[in-house]
């Protein structure tokens, strides 16, 4: 059944901006506190990983100490493992993500490792977090096809979806990565993961290389799933994922939900203009189609 409330996660800061070329740490701090003024209550921050591995993801721990941090707003950030769990720890993250993947392939480009591995290195992160009253988040990479492996098996995916929720993740965000998905194929994915996973601890990560990632909200809300991640202007990509395109657009996203009388708590006049602010100074094509409709001339 289709949520009332639904709960976005901002991910423009960290998933868009790892891939944009020209985004400086003064873009990254800009960012994440004009989007802290629209009524988005999660912003995905950054991350807390190799700076060798993701360049445009150095300096974590300064963006951290710059923010204007706004009452009611979660900032998180990615911690790969215990290094970075504890840099993050010590930057004042209000909530952490670890990511494994479902394609073996894809763990091995991305960090390093089979996914047994990743999972591994995952518990010390979860048993540091559990002590410090630091919520953690899952992700699950490559849920609707993998870069390196094409389709990927539902049961899989379901498997360490589950594996993450029973380590200790409140909840696991289901990616689609390279943006391939249709929306049969991920309501298909969410009802084998639902089947293992309660949907309330479930969150959709959709990109949109392939124009789906709306289509497929829209067709696992109808499952019950009422936490969407997204991000601004459709920033971004994965810097292991080639030809990968940025997140479902939060203005896109925010403009669907209104259309449905689903809540949010954004504005999303004041989205648009930080969603055009950061694609100028990106020298980008805004990547939101509302965005673009209701630019102010
Ligand atoms: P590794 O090379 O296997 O690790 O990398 P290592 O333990 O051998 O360490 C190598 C070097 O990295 C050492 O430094 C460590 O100190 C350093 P050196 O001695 O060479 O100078 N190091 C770190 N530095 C900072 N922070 C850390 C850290 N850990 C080690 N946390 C590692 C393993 C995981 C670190 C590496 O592969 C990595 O950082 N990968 C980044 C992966 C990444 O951020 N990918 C993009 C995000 S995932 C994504 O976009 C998908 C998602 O959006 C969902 C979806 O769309 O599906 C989430
Ligand atoms: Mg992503």
């Amino acid at each position: 059944m289709r949520p009332q409330r639904i709960q976005i996660v901002e991910v423009g800061p960290r998933d868009g901006l790892q891939n944009e070329p020209l985004s400086t740490l003064s873009d990254r701090i800009t960012l994440v506190n004009a989007l802290a003024g629209t009524g988005l209550s999660h912003i995905e921050a950054a991350s807390f990983v190799s700076p060798k591995w993701v360049p445009k993801m150095a300096d974590a721990d300064k963006l951290f100490a710059s923010i204007d941090r706004q009452a009611g707003v979660i900032y998180s950030a990615l911690t790969p493992n215990i290094k970075g769990f504890e840099a993050a720890l010590a930057a004042g993250v209000d909530q952490v993500a670890v990511f494994a993947s479902a394609s073996e392939s894809f763990s091995q480009k991305n960090i390093n490792c089979s996914i047994i591995e990743s999972i591994e290195r995952f518990e010390p992160v979860l048993a540091a977090a559990r002590q410090h009253n630091i919520r953690v988040r899952g992700y699950v990479s490559c849920t609707l096809g993998c870069p390196y492996e094409g389709a990927i098996a539902p049961a899989r995916v379901a498997e360490v979806a589950q594996v993450l929720f029973e380590a200790g993740c409140y909840e696991v965000s289901l990616g689609d990565t390279i943006g391939t998905g249709t929306p049969d194929q991920a309501a298909a994915m969410v009802e084998a993961v639902a089947a293992q996973v309660p949907i309330s601890a479930l969150a959709l990560h959709f990109h949109d290389t392939y124009g789906q990632a709306l289509a497929n909200v829209a067709a696992c809300l109808e499952l019950g799933v009422s936490t969407i991640d997204s991000s601004v202007a459709g920033l971004g990509g994965c810097p292991y994922a080639t030809g990968a395109s940025g997140n479902l657009a939060t203005e896109d996203l925010v403009y669907m939900l209104n259309g449905l009388g689903l809540s949010h708590g954004v504005d999303l006049t004041k989205l648009v203009a930080v969603g055009n602010d950061i694609s100028q100074r990106l020298g980008r094509k805004n990547g939101s189609k509302v965005g673009q409709a209701l630019r102010k001339k």
